[in-house]
Parts: structure tokens; C-alpha cells; sequence
């Protein structure tokens, strides 16, 4: 596979099953159901970006303007095309738009335990800034992880 075959592009309406069943086989009892991504769709469709390979939606993100910062609610990419910097390309073109439009942080919360994702966060610039306890549906913790776009020029580093 070629990583020049995969673009990231905005979100069409008719990518919300596929993302809903990639959420679901992902993130279990975490997943957001259909009706959460629809609003995310509707509330926030210019943060709503999908990787796709030859037709077929393989990842995506989604993040919201809240409080003048972004918050990134969801990122995945399917099991057979992880580490191929799917990842990275969705979150790159989010850090870009969010430059583009003025922004000057983002959040997220990322699973104390997913030592992919925070490595993946970690090499974009952003920081740990806090924790939620009791964050996911099993009682395990998140971390907050911020990005500063105004102290950061958020070039992943190998
Ligand atoms: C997290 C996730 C989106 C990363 O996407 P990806 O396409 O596999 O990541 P990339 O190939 O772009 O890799 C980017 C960086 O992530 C880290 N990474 C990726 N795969 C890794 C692995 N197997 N082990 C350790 N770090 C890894 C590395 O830092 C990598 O940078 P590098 O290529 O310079 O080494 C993907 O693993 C995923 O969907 N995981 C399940 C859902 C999830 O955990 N989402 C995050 C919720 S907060």
C-alpha cells in the first residue's frame, strides 16, 4: 500500500456508518453511538476529517471549537492500516486548520494505558496537563494532553 493512495479529506454524510462501525469494533463500550457522531457531524463538520484509501474510509478525526480551543473527540484509523502514518497525516491537516483559523490550543483525552496515542501526541509538541479519573467505562484514567499553537510550530518529530 501506498501512503500516496490515502487522502485526507472533509467528511461526506454517507462516511458516518462506516466511522460508527470503526468506532464501535475500536473503542467497545467507549464507542459514541451513531446519533453523538451525527451531531459531532452536524455541530462540527470542519473539524471532521476522514482518511481515505481508494474509496474506502480507513480513519478519521473529529474535533469541536469549545471555549476558543479545539477539542479532539475522536481519532482512529482500522487495525490493518495502523502505522503506516495515517495517524499522523489526520492529525497534522487538524493542527493546520485549526492554525488556519487563529486557534491556540488543543485538548484531548487520551487512556493513561495507550502508549501509541500518547507517543503519537507527544511527538506533535503537545503536553500533559491534567488527568480524569475514572474517565472510560472499565474506571480506567485519561490524561489531558494540550497542544499550544501559539509556543509550538507542532512539526512531528521522528
Ligand atoms: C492512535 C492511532 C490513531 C495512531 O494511528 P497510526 O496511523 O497507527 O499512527 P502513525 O502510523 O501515523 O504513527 C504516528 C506515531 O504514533 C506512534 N506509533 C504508531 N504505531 C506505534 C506502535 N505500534 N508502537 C508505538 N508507537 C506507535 C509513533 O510515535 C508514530 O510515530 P513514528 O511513525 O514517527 O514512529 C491508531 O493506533 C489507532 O487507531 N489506535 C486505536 C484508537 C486510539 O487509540 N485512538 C486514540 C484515542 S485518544
Amino acid at each position: 500500500m501506498e501512503i500516496l493512495d490515502i487522502k485526507v479529506r472533509k467528511i461526506e454524510p454517507g462516511d458516518l456508518f462506516y466511522i460508527a462501525e470503526i468506532e464501535e469494533k475500536v473503542f467497545g463500550l467507549d464507542a459514541f453511538p451513531f446519533y453523538y457522531l451525527f451531531e459531532l457531524y452536524e455541530k462540527c463538520r470542519d473539524f471532521f476529517l476522514v482518511a481515505d484509501y481508494k474509496g474506502l474510509t480507513i480513519g478519521y478525526i473529529v474535533s469541536c471549537i469549545e471555549n476558543q480551543s479545539l477539542h479532539i473527540h475522536s481519532v482512529a484509523v482500522i487495525e490493518g492500516f495502523r502505522g503506516k502514518g495515517i495517524g499522523r497525516m489526520l492529525l497534522e491537516e487538524t493542527i493546520k486548520l485549526a492554525k488556519s483559523m487563529g486557534i491556540e490550543k488543543i485538548l484531548l483525552e487520551v487512556s493513561t494505558q495507550n502508549t501509541v496515542a500518547i507517543a503519537l501526541y507527544e511527538k506533535f509538541g503537545f503536553k500533559r496537563v491534567g488527568m480524569r479519573t475514572n474517565y472510560y467505562a472499565d474506571g480506567s484514567d485519561a490524561y489531558i494532553y494540550m497542544l499550544d499553537l501559539k509556543e509550538n510550530n507542532s512539526q512531528h518529530v521522528r
